[in-house]
C-alpha cells in the first residue's frame, strides 16, 4: 500500500465517541488540517476486552483509516493506545506502509507528569483493560523511573456517560467509590491522570470528590500540543496533510444516534455516515 506521494487527513479512532474529546481538543489547536474521526461504536466499548480483540479491531480501523488516505492516524482511545499501537507501529506499519505513522495518548499524557506532578505520586484513572494492561506504569517507569503509579480501574464510569448520567445522583457513589478506592491504595497521591477519553465528562463530579490539592490531568489539549509538536518536528509528514479544516465522522453504529450522543462529547452537531 505503500504511497510515498500520498496526502490526505489525520485519522482519529476511537472505540465509539470518547475519541471526540480528544478531537475537539486538536481542533482547537489545529484547525486547518482535514480529519476523518472513526468510531467503532458497534462494537464499542473496548474497555473489557482482550488484547487480541482490541488488537485486531483498532488494526482493521487503522487499515480503513490508510484506505482513505490517511498518512497519520491517531488512536484517541487509551485502551487501543494501551493495547495495539506498540504492535501496529513495529509489526504492521513496516509492511503496510512504513511512511505513515500512527500514534497513542498514553505516551504524550505521560511526557507532561514532570511537570504537573509535585511529589511523584501519580493516580490512574482508566477503563479495566487499560489498567490491566499496565501501560501507564511502564510508561511512566521509563520516563520518571522514581515516580509512584496506582491504577485504578473505573468499570462504571463509561457506562454513566453514554447513558447521560453523569451529572445524575447515580454517579455520585460510583465517582466517590474510586476516589476513594484510589486513595486508600495510595494516599499520597498528588496528581490524577483521566486515562480514558470520557472521564472529562463526569469531571465536574470528579472534581466535587477529589482532594482540592491534586491535580488532575486530561488529555485533549495535552495530546493536541502533543500532535502540534510532532508535526513541526516531522516537516516530511507534516507537509502530506491536506489543510481544508473538514472533518468527517464515521461510526460502525446506527448515524443518528451517533449523532445524538457526539453532541455532548463535541458541543456542536455532528453529522456522521455509517462505514
Ligand atoms: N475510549 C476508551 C478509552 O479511552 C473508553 C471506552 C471503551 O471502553 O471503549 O479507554
Amino acid at each position: 500500500m505503500q504511497t510515498l506521494d500520498l496526502n490526505g487527513p489525520i485519522g482519529v479512532f476511537d472505540s465509539g465517541y470518547g475519541g471526540l474529546t480528544i478531537l475537539r481538543g486538536i481542533r482547537r489547536l489545529l484547525p486547518q488540517y482535514d480529519y476523518i474521526y472513526l468510531g467503532d461504536n458497534a462494537r464499542a466499548p473496548y474497555g473489557n476486552r482482550s488484547f487480541d480483540i482490541v488488537y485486531r479491531f483498532t488494526l482493521e480501523a487503522v487499515n480503513e483509516l490508510f484506505a482513505r488516505g490517511c498518512p497519520l492516524v491517531i488512536l484517541a482511545c487509551n485502551t487501543a493506545s494501551a493495547k495495539a499501537l506498540r504492535s501496529i507501529q513495529q509489526r504492521d506499519l513496516p509492511e503496510i506502509d512504513p511512511t505513515r505513522r500512527v500514534l497513542g495518548v498514553i505516551r504524550p499524557t505521560v511526557e507532561v507528569l514532570g511537570k504537573l506532578s509535585s511529589g511523584g505520586h501519580i493516580g490512574v484513572f482508566a477503563t479495566p483493560g487499560t489498567i490491566a494492561s499496565e501501560s501507564y506504569n511502564i510508561e511512566i517507569a521509563k520516563l520518571y523511573p522514581h515516580f509512584t503509579t496506582t491504577g485504578q480501574a473505573c468499570p462504571m464510569w463509561v457506562p454513566l456517560v453514554e447513558n447521560e448520567e453523569a451529572a445524575g445522583p447515580g454517579a455520585d457513589y460510583f465517582v466517590q467509590k474510586y476516589i476513594t478506592s484510589l486513595l486508600q491504595a495510595d494516599p499520597q497521591i498528588d496528581t490524577v491522570v483521566l486515562g480514558c477519553t470520557h472521564y472529562p465528562l463526569i469531571l465536574d463530579k470528579i472534581r466535587q470528590y477529589m482532594p482540592p490539592h491534586i491535580g488532575i490531568v486530561e488529555q485533549g489539549n495535552i495530546v493536541a500540543s502533543s500532535l502540534a509538536d510532532y508535526l513541526q518536528r516531522h516537516p516530511e509528514m507534516e507537509s502530506r496533510l491536506t489543510r481544508g479544516g473538514a472533518v468527517e465522522y464515521l461510526t460502525t453504529e446506527n448515524p443518528e444516534k451517533f449523532n445524538h450522543l457526539a453532541r455532548m462529547f463535541m458541543n456542536c452537531d455532528v453529522s456522521a455516515s455509517r462505514l
